[in-house]
């Protein structure tokens, strides 16, 4: 496998619970390097807007007022396999099915409010880095 990107976000449960540092950890000794990274406020509305695809969902009400509930951490990581290493790294949406020792698993506090956000393809990898960081902000 080359090397590749994936988009992140540690999300306004962790960023609350002041767990950057832990969460950055545990991409890092899993071989991914962290080569973009900024913390912002979103608004309801680019929340929104990242997550249009989820529009239909009963939840997307919810999750759009928690993701602008507090800051978040936009990533870009990198490494080996990188889009399902994060996703290995980061443990199953729901954290009552999280693998021991994944994020999710460790640090979530529910299916909605889970800590992190992972791309999961290679297109949705390119879109989402799109989204939140230009191509100078991508120090490899
Ligand atoms: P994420 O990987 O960022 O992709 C979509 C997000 O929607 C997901 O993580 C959760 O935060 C949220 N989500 C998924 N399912 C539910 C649900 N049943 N209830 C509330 N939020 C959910």
């Amino acid at each position: 496998m080359a090397i590749q990107r994936t988009f992140s976000i540690i999300k306004p449960d962790a960023t609350r619970r002041n767990l950057t540092g832990k969460i950055n950890a545990k991409f890092e000794e899993a071989g991914l390097r962290v080569v973009a990274q900024k913390r912002i406020h979103l608004s309801k509305a680019q929340a929104g807007e990242f997550y249009k695809v989820h529009a239909e969902r009963p939840f997307y009400d919810e999750l759009c007022e928690f993701m602008a509930s507090a800051p978040i951490v936009a990533q870009v990581l990198e490494g080996e396999d990188a889009i399902a290493k994060n996703r290995e790294v980061m443990g199953a949406t729901n954290p009552a099915d999280a693998d021991a020792g994944t994020i999710r698993a460790e640090f979530a506090e529910s299916v909605g409010e889970n800590s992190v956000h992972g791309s999961d393809a290679p297109e949705t990898a390119a879109e989402e880095i799109a989204y939140f960081f230009s191509g100078l902000e991508l120090v490899g």
